[in-house]
Formats: C-alpha cells, structure tokens, sequence
C-alpha cells in the first residue's frame, strides 16, 4: 500500500483540512489542560532539513515526543543524501526505518521524489515552491480568533514567494478571496495562479490589496536561497512594508500574520508585532497543535503487543 504524503494542501480534500483544525484546537486543548495523549508511542519521524529552522523543527520534535514518538534531526552535512546518494535511494531505506519522514529542501522535486519512493508519508516542511504546513498554523489562527474564514477576504503583500503561493492554494481548499500585493517580476508561480482562478487576483498597491480585508500577511523579502539578491529586493520591495497604516485600510476585525523570521524595518514596521491585531505568536505556537493534529491523522499509531 502505498503511504499518504502531505507536500501540499492539495493533497487534502477541503472537508479534511478542516477537521485537521478542529482537531488542531482541541489537541491545544488537551496540551493546555496537560491531558496525556500518546497514540505515536514508538514511532519516529525522521526530519531532513536542507534549510535552517527554529519553528519547524521544534514544533515537530517537540510534537512527536509529546505525542509518545521520537523525531530525528537529519542535516545534509550528516547524511549521505547529503554527499549524493540518489534520493530514491535514500527514501527506500530510510522509510524502511522511519515511519514518517519530514523534508525542508529547496527543489520541490526533491520532495516528489523522495515520495515517490517512501514506503511511509512524507511531509513538506517547506520547499522553493510551497511551505504547507504554516498555513495549518495560519488557517488555525484565523479560525480560532474570527471563525470560519469561508467568504472573507486575504491580502498577501509582498514577494510572490512559497509563502504566497500556499495563501493561493489556501484560497482555493478554505473557500476566500486572496489579493496579492507584489512588484513586477516578483509574482508568485503562474501553475498556481492558474489553478487558482477568480480566486486570486494580483494589485500593484498594497492600499488596494489591504482595502476591507480580514486577513493580512506577508514574509520575508529574501527567502532562504536568495541571499545574493537581498540588496537589490530591500531597494525594490520598500513601497511593500506593512505597517500599522496600512492595516487601518483593512477591516476593522482585520489581523495580521506573519510566519517568521521577521525583519522589522523591512516587510514589517519596527512596531507591527506589538499592534494588538498582530498574532504572530499565537500563529507560531499553533504549529505545534497544527503538525500534531496532521501527524495524528497521516502515522499509523502502533496498537499491538507482542
Ligand atoms: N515559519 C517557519 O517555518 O519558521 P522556521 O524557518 O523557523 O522553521
Ligand atoms: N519564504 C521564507 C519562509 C521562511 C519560513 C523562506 O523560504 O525562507
């Protein structure tokens, strides 16, 4: 049989990812009232980052262990993925041995790939392409503070990055508008615009983007990958900062989210994560509950005794 992956949202139907938060909720529940919930006893994530991190990673350590299991940290400086052993290769034996497998990694190919050949589910904890599981965490917050986000309307503003293109598809599986704010030459990928229709339109002015939205977000200039293009996008993306200015065009109930590593004084105003509409915190913490609840629903709990 072959596993269940979660590279995208898309792998999702609607109607799943919106049990995946309501059970999201409650496991934040069940952690805040220190009911111990182990159904993961004995199984071990392997987690292979080809990218720094500091929420994904501990959110799902972190999440593991508080849901009985294990995760192992796998840098490519480590590994022999890391020295070239095809990745098909190394997909067939480490799934031999894990029971799910965690991927950051620049090509969303790699991904594919590794997939392709996993006996057990792997998960995107972020690509060039698509970084799914924040946007567990963002929908999670939404939810939590406003209710269904069905009908309202998103301004992303900024780069068009992998980011953006996860609002794009999470227009399309949580049923919003999305507005995207970004300069010329900086627009997120064209296969997920297609896809995404009516749904989605792009605004040069970050005013028109904002106007009357419910949620705003956005990220950093320059992803992990680009850094020799960072002094070039801090001269081009300056008109694209949100400050709290400019979340006063948006609806009154508006909040503002952001993935983090933030950089004030660049996408943000110095002051932004201290504007009471800012939920950043609350986004990152809602990682942890968001990846449980998916790592609840794609690993095989271990039910048998010898
Ligand atoms: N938002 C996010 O994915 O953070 P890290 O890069 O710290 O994992
Ligand atoms: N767009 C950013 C997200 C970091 C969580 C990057 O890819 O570096």
């Amino acid at each position: 049989m072959s596993a269940r992956h979660f590279l995208s949202l898309m792998d999702c139907t609607p109607q799943e990812l919106g049990s995946l938060i309501r059970r999201a909720i409650e496991l934040k529940d069940l952690r805040k009232r220190s009911v111990l919930f182990e159904p993961l006893k004995n199984r071990v994530l392997g987690m292979i980052f080809e990218k720094a991190s500091t929420r994904t990673r501990l959110s799902f350590e972190a999440g593991m262990i508080q849901l009985g299991g294990q995760a192992i940290f796998l840098s490519p400086r480590d590994t022999q993925l890391g020295r070239g052993e095809p990745i098909a290769d190394s997909a067939k034996v480490m799934s031999r041995m894990l029971d799910a497998v965690m991927i950051r990694t620049f090509a969303h190919s790699t991904l594919t790939e590794f997939a392709a050949h996993s006996q057990v589910p792997v998960i995107n904890g972020l690509s060039d392409d698509l970084h799914p599981c924040q946007l567990l965490a963002d929908m999670q917050t939404f939810i939590e503070q406003r209710g269904s986000i069905a009908g309202k309307t998103v301004a992303w503003v900024g780069d068009g990055n992998n980011m953006c293109n996860t609002y794009i598809e999470a227009a399309q599986q949580f049923d919003f508008q999305l507005r995207i704010a970004c300069p010329q030459g900086y627009e997120p990928k064209a296969e997920f615009l297609a896809a995404a229709g009516e749904r989605v339109r792009i605004v040069r002015d970050p005013r028109e983007a904002v106007a009357g939205a419910h949620l705003v977000s956005t990220d950093v200039w320059t992803s992990m990958g680009q850094e020799e293009e960072a002094a070039e996008r801090l001269a081009l993306f300056k008109p694209y900062q949100v400050s709290r200015a400019l979340l006063d065009a948006a609806d009154p109930s508006v909040i503002f989210l952001h993935c983090l590593p933030a950089h004030r004084g660049e996408e943000i105003s110095e002051d932004l994560l201290d504007d009471p509409r800012a939920l950043a915190w609350d986004q990152a913490e809602n990682r942890l509950h968001a990846q449980k609840a998916l790592l609840e629903l794609l690993v095989e709990p271990a039910y048998h005794h010898a």
